[in-house]
């Protein structure tokens, strides 16, 4: 009997802590709307990842979008155009409110834009432009100066002779207006006879290794040169291998953009002219100010200072200015604004005496 009782408050005792836990632990309201939820959705579509630039501009933009309260998302791939179209896809299915595309090829992408503008999507063409469709702005450097900071550069070291030049890639829209900048600045002395331009060639997407194939296949030829307007690092770097390879390495001017570290010891150590410097920051900031104003319905005006014909219609641009560097200012810019280190681009260790 006083076993049995035992037992019987043995039993209760465990009843009763049990439905204690369940109750404790079931939830006492509806679960707290995810903070995420609250915060406006936008989607980062990046259609080329072959130079060092694109996974900084991911970053920067990520970093500030949710610094000012957005929620990112984010799909990549390097020039497959079907690819980015699906991902694009996905991101209105997922219920992005703005849309930031760095478009693989600048017109084959307007299906997918279309389809995210019928959804009620804004978009922003991001660095390069997206052409024929509707699009609600456009954040660039402004990529006629570039080309024209290029041409200008191998012209401060080298005025006449045989010129190369060695485009990007047709698809990109940048690549058209970098070419124009620098054939402004050529042209002239192209017609007064100074400069005969030998080779004039665009780079299937920016690749560095059609571009040495290009700058190789020249050189086979045996046909005179004097200098070469590539249009950007990547570019800059295959030309430079191939004229490694004839021993004429740092006696040939070569151009470039991007600043980035490669072409940076490329310049200290003599191989290439000059680059140009496009701080990402301050463009994926923009960016990301911009999508979030768009997403929460503050105006845009202060980011205007300039419209795009993209065939379709005038779009809202900013367009920041960008800078030439060579081997004379890089401490005053890329130096300065942390971009790289002394150290990363003299190859030196940071235990360097003196610095
Ligand atoms: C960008 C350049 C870059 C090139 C290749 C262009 O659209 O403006 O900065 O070097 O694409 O990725």
């Amino acid at each position: 009997m006083k076993k049995a009782l035992i037992l019987l408050a043995i039993v209760v005792a465990l009843f009763v802590a049990a439905a204690g836990y369940f109750y404790f632990s079931l939830p006492k309201s509806a679960p707290a709307v995810t903070q995420d939820e609250n915060k406006p959705l936008i989607g980062f579509s990046l259609g080329a990842l072959r130079e060092d630039r694109w996974t900084t501009d991911r970053a920067d933009f990520i970093a500030k979008a949710q610094q000012l309260g957005a929620t990112v998302i984010d799909a990549s791939t390097d020039y497959d155009v079907a690819a980015q179209i699906s991902q694009i896809e996905n991101l209105i299915t997922q219920g992005v409110k703005v849309l930031v595309v760095v478009p693989a090829d600048s017109d084959k992408i307007a299906p997918a834009i279309a389809d995210a503008k019928k959804a009620g999507v804004k978009v922003i063409a991001y660095d390069r432009l997206i052409k024929n469709t509707d699009i609600d702005f456009y954040i660039s450097y402004d990529n006629v100066k570039v080309g024209e900071l290029e041409a200008q550069g191998i012209l401060a070291v080298q005025g006449k002779g045989d010129f190369a030049y060695i485009g990007g890639a047709p698809t990109d829209n940048n690549a058209l207006l970098v070419q124009r900048g620098s054939m402004s600045v050529l042209d002239p002395k192209i017609k007064s006879g100074d400069i005969r331009l030998v080779l004039d060639q665009l780079t299937p997407n920016w690749d560095p290794t059609v571009a040495y194939q290009t700058m190789k296949a020249y050189l086979a030829t045996g046909g005179p040169l004097d200098a070469v307007v590539a249009a950007n690092d990547g570019t800059a770097f295959g030309v430079i291998q191939a004229l490694k390879e004839k021993g004429l390495a740092g006696k040939i001017p070569v151009s470039g953009q991007d600043a980035e570290l490669s072409a940076c010891q490329q310049i200290v150590q003599g191989a290439q002219t000059m680059t140009v410097y496009k701080p990402i920051q301050n463009e994926a900031d923009v960016a990301a100010e911009v999508a979030f104003a768009m997403a929460t319905g503050a105006p845009l005006d202060k980011y205007v200072n300039a419209t795009t014909n993209n065939g379709q219609e005038d779009v809202p641009s900013s367009l920041l200015a960008p800078e030439a560097v060579d081997k004379n200012n890089m401490a005053e810019t890329v130096i300065k604004d942390g971009f790289h280190t002394y150290a990363e681009i003299y190859q030196q260790s940071s235990s360097t005496p003196g610095r």
